[in-house]
């Protein structure tokens, strides 16, 4: 389906072509009670979006396109386990995950007896880890959990671990490694001590080289200092592929399995998830699911036009396709969400950066902007000054917690001040004869006729602001679930499969035919003049 001939496109585009651009400054004076009306709350959330150039009508044509797109047949087609991932023939149930009981989905296919056992195994696993019960090989207790993945192996639980570090283990270290550049490891093993640190691999397909060859290092130091018994004490497994986890010497019973349905960078709630269920603990876990759950019933239940992840992914389109953004700003003003944007790019980009259909067509329409983001308030020390006055059209938006866990006396107010400052001085900027008034009252004429154009701040950059009551399991549980069903929305509008990733498969084979070419000279002779030039001095230098 070309949804840009839809009636419901047509709609949009005749009227954004209609209204006369108006400025958010003129917007918010015109209607006073557009903060309230532009805003949706749910479980201690707040969105307002009230800072988006969209105003009532804006969103009602809006909603009729997600109508449009048959997103309501869509989602009960993912949420009944059809196979939707088409192109790999995989259903699309990491839904279930965050499910506390069962059947799931309806039908002949329910996966959840097996994901209630697993997480079960799970949670007693990760409760002798932290009681102090899980031994080494040498009889000591298990201190230092590595969880070596990269991807959704690797992104999902490090970013929650540390969204929730405050509630973590006091006496465990949780570690995550992904690189395949030793500078991450090595360091690491060198502050381990073997006798009491647990390996996981992480990896759905279990043949990944960053994670496959972290793990065969570490294996490698574990034996040189303990011994090849040592391994089956010291290693545990979240795959879906377990036959390779036991060839690897990982006891069965150290293997937690996840399923081809479970996407890797939907991968957070399934086994994937172990290392920061053992930082969190299961209860704190099971929140977290609940929170997720929360948000997929809201998202089944709730009306388009108060559906936060729906809202959320129609003003994207908005922003991309009708105004013609090209990336989005994620802004968060905690530090606990330190792991917030890389997450996000991960599961927008690897999901939505496709410009072929589902159908193998190309897509009329663009589809995923560039995700990018930082800490919010080190951002505005840094590139900020381009999205006040760079003349680019960058979305943003702003994620805050009001309740902080480590409160310092002043600190969570200025933060939240900084927070609330930029996305107004963004959306309303200053005035040509605001700023000369300012100017006027210290400067001569000439000084500030010459200084007044650097002081203009033209505003109108739309954002909008996801305020959490706090940062516990449940919100962000939330949050995530949020962001994954926008995406799912999105996915569905743009007619994209929103499920595979044969775009990062290129790559990865072409790594595999130079790394022979690294060692020998002659391999290299096929491969094109700038990478032979490139092997030739990583030879030189490396020798
Ligand atoms: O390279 C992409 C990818 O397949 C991601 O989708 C996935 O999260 C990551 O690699 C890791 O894959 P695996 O869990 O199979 O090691």
């Amino acid at each position: 389906m070309n949804i840009t001939a839809s009636t419901a496109w047509k709609a949009i585009e005749a009227h954004r072509l209609s209204s006369s651009p108006v400025h958010l400054r003129e917007m918010f004076a015109r209607d006073p009670g557009r903060a309230n009306s532009l805003s949706l709350s749910f479980d201690g959330i707040l969105y307002d979006f009230s800072k988006q150039r969209v105003d009532s009508t804006t969103l009602q044509l809006l909603t009729a396109l997600a109508h449009e797109a048959r997103l309501e047949e869509w989602t009960q087609r993912m949420f009944g386990g059809e196979r939707i991932n088409a192109s790999e023939d995989r259903a699309v149930l990491h839904v279930a995950l965050r499910r506390a009981n069962g059947p799931f989905p309806a039908g002949d296919l329910d996966v959840m007896p097996e994901v209630l056992a697993t997480r079960q195994r799970m949670a007693a696993f990760a409760d002798n880890i932290r009681s102090g019960n899980a031994f080494g090989f040498t009889g000591m207790p298990i201190r230092n959990v590595v969880n070596i993945g990269i991807g959704g192996s690797d992104l999902g639980p490090k970013m929650v671990g540390y969204a929730l570090r405050s509630i973590s283990h006091p006496a465990l270290g949780v570690h995550y490694v992904s690189n395949l550049d030793g500078a991450q490891l090595a360091p690491l093993l060198q502050t381990l001590d073997p006798r009491t640190t647990l390996f996981l691999v992480a990896s759905k397909t279990f043949t990944t080289q960053e994670t496959m060859l972290n793990a065969q290092t570490a294996r490698g130091w574990l034996v040189a200092n303990l011994g090849d018994a040592a391994v089956g004490n010291h290693f545990a497994a979240l795959t879906a592929k377990p036959q390779r986890a036991v060839e690897f010497g990982i006891r069965e019973e150290a293997v937690f399995p996840l399923w081809d349905w479970v996407g890797g960078r939907f991968s957070l709630w399934s086994a994937v998830g172990l290392a920061l269920m053992i930082a969190i603990g299961p209860h704190a876990f099971a929140d977290l699911l609940a929170g997720a759950q929360r948000m997929d019933e809201h998202f089944l239940s709730t009306p388009y036009e108060r559906n936060l992840p729906v809202v959320m992914a129609l003003i994207g389109i908005w922003n991309t396709n009708f105004l013609g953004a090209t990336s989005n700003a994620v802004l968060p003003y905690n530090e606990s969400l330190k792991y917030f944007p890389s997450f996000l790019q991960q599961l927008e980009m690897e999901s939505n950066g496709k410009a072929v259909g589902i159908d193998g067509q190309p897509l009329a329409c663009a589809s995923n902007p560039i995700v990018w983001g930082e800490l919010g308030n080190n951002g505005q020390h840094a590139f900020f000054q381009l999205l006040h006055q760079g003349g680019r059209l960058v979305p943003c938006d702003f994620i805050a917690a009001v309740r902080s866990d480590y409160p310092l006396p002043g600190h969570q107010e200025a933060l939240l001040a900084n927070c609330f400052a930029q996305s107004a001085a963004l959306a309303f900027g200053k005035t040509i004869d605001e700023a000369r008034n300012e100017l006027s009252r210290t400067m001569s004429p000439a000084a500030l006729a010459e200084l007044l154009p650097h002081k203009v701040f033209p505003g109108n950059q739309p954002s909008s602001t996801l305020l959490l009551s706090r940062l516990d399991p449940q919100t962000i549980g939330a949050l995530v679930a949020l962001y994954e069903h926008k995406v799912f929305v999105q996915g569905v509008i743009w007619g994209l499969n929103s499920f595979d990733q044969w775009g990062v498969e290129l790559g990865k084979a072409v790594a595999n035919s130079i790394l022979p070419a690294i060692g020998d000279p002659a391999l290299a002779e096929k491969l094109d003049t700038s990478t032979r030039q490139l092997l030739a001095f990583s030879r030189q230098h490396l020798a």
